[in-house]
């Protein structure tokens, strides 16, 4: 190991595994995920390699948009489990050098949370101001929305509360009040969380929607843009000016990153709202200059199409807005997004799911990995009747919801996937009859496999984990190749995105480090190689090793 990567802190060295506790396996047959089951599949995640587990929320909450409107933060949900079974969580990840990082969603929480079931009470109770309360545009009463925010989730931003004769501000469902982060109060509740889960051994945290925390405090509309979907949906028709993004965010995202840095190896990874279009948003918050979150996500990846050119573009636009001294994220699925199996997949699906594996595994930064897609899981396309999330039930047909991606994780071949002896939430893919864990465990050409494989050799290879990249300098149609340099230590990545050979020049390395093609002799001859249709190659020079 060099100084450079025993320096850098695990979570830019390291592999984080999100898991969506209601479909990664169900210990109590009531066909929903929880903790204890999680406990029963540490051993595959330990086998994968990866650093770190990731789980979306495990509070409380009536599932009004299934754990992301929480009603207690400092509790399990009782389908998950208790905070003892949390406790035996945190113990079983420690005994297999895993970290645990939650979700903290503090945009909003649930309408049934104690602080908000106070706040709507009156106008002068001790939380009133808690979350953010306005008089209609007309004055007190039901007199119309204060301004013309939208919700993220279709429709008006603002419900009215006769209680109060005011209205309230949600940005996503109205079961999901937006908390008012300009009251000190709420930002000292918010750090008490933070230290409550820590002191459970809490190494991190993923801040959901963070850059909507603050909003102008004179509330004013956003201005219309000409988009004339915005009819339909209004949230597309503004320029998001006053209700995101605002210049003092650092009233939030200080306290957190003090409190979280107390101790060393803790990480905050913000999951910045709308990024897709404003990428350098994210990288304002965790780029070079920045000092507020560890890292920011980047969803450029999810929302491209497979092409070696497209990945060159997304990859250098994302680490040029981070900066030289950022760290990128790299994400090819989540619990929101189609999964890539699918959105890439095709008759290629699996060549494409391993090629994209040796990708983010290798790429200079943190991959987050979605449960499901180290056997390359398919997004499950179903009909709208078994429909569960809000999204999907509120914009059916042209939204078919996120239920498809959270399908149950895909154990073995028989009943319920090995997910549940009962009834899973969300029925499983028909295809866990042959794509599961079990039957790709011993082939050494499955996409398990190639997982294990490329976490393994970035676990082992310093120059992997921390090395500089160069891609080369202009995109090609077919082969996306960069390398990666520590010290001595080169290597090369190439990876054959078409379905046809391409020749490709090769320096000094001539080590073969990984190949997706075991079957195939890789000539490393001469100062080119032949890439076989869908063949990735990692080579490493002398130094290397
Ligand atoms: C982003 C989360 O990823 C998504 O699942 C959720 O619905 C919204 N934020 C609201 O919390």
């Amino acid at each position: 190991m060099t100084a450079r990567s025993t320096t850098l802190p695990w979570w830019k060295r390291g592999v984080v595994y999100q898991i969506y506790p209601r479909s990664f396996m169900d210990a109590d047959g009531d066909g929903i995920g929880d903790l204890q089951g999680i406990i029963d599949r540490l051993d595959h995640l330990a086998a994968l390699g990866v650093d770190a587990i990731w789980l979306s929320p495990i509070q409380p909450s009536p599932d009004a948009d299934f754990g992301y409107d929480i009603s207690d933060y400092c509790d399990v949900h009782p389908n998950y489990g208790c905070l003892e079974t949390f406790d035996a969580l945190v113990a079983g990840c420690r005994e297999r050098g895993l970290r645990v990082v939650l979700d903290g969603v503090f945009n909003h929480s649930s309408d049934k949370h104690a602080w908000f079931l106070e706040s709507r009470q009156d106008r002068d109770n001790p939380k009133a101001d808690w979350y953010l309360w306005r008089d209609g545009a007309g004055g007190r009463g039901p007199t119309g929305a204060p301004n013309n925010w939208a919700s993220t989730f279709g429709g008006g931003g603002w419900e009215y509360v006769p209680e109060r004769e005011q209205y309230f501000f949600h940005s996503f469902l109205k079961q999901q009040p937006d908390l008012n982060w300009r009251n000190p109060d709420v930002v000292d509740a918010v750090e008490a969380v933070l230290r409550f889960w820590m002191d459970r051994g809490v190494d991190g945290f993923r801040l959901d929607v963070f850059n909507a925390y603050l909003k102008h405090p004179d509330l004013p509309s956003n201005p219309r843009t000409w988009n004339p979907a915005g009819l339909l949906y209004p949230y597309i028709g503004q320029k998001h000016l006053h209700d995101r993004d605002q210049a003092d965010m650092s009233i939030a995202l200080e306290m957190m990153r003090r409190t979280v840095d107390e101790q060393p190896g803790r990480f905050l990874v913000g999951e910045t709202l709308d990024e897709d279009r404003r990428y350098r948003e994210a990288a304002r918050y965790a780029g070079d200059d920045a000092d507020q979150l560890h890292l920011a996500f980047n969803f450029y990846l999810l929302r491209s199409r497979w092409s070696a050119e497209v990945f060159h573009k997304a990859i250098t636009t994302w680490t040029a807005a981070l900066g030289p001294q950022g760290w990128p994220t790299w994400v090819l699925s989540n619990h929101d997004f189609p999964r890539h199996a699918s959105r890439w997949g095709g008759r290629w699906a699996d060549a494409r799911c391993r090629l994209a594996a040796i990708m983010a595994m290798t790429l200079r930064g943190t991959p987050f990995l979605y449960y499901g897609e180290e056997i390359g899981m398919a997004e499950h396309k179903l009909p709208r009747g078994l429909i569960q999330d809000p999204v999907g039930q509120r914009f059916w047909p042209i939204h078919r919801g996120r239920d498809g991606c959270r399908t149950p994780m895909q154990w073995d071949a028989g009943p319920a996937a090995g997910f549940s002896t009962g009834e899973p939430w969300l029925p499983v893919h028909p295809d866990h009859a042959t794509r599961n864990v079990a039957a790709q465990q011993d082939d050494p050409s499955s996409v398990l496999s190639t997982y294990k494989a490329i976490i393994a050799l970035r676990k082992h290879l310093p120059v992997l984990q921390v090395g500089d990249m160069a891609l080369t300098e202009s995109p090609h149609s077919a082969v996306l190749a960069y390398t990666r340099s520590l010290g001595d230590a080169r290597v090369q990545v190439l990876l054959n995105m078409s379905p046809k050979a391409q020749r490709w020049p090769i320096g000094g390395e001539r080590k073969l480090l990984y190949g997706t093609h075991p079957e195939r002799p890789v000539v490393l001859e001469g100062g080119e190689v032949t890439l076989a249709p869908h063949e990735g190659l990692v080579l490493g020079n002398e130094a290397t090793l």
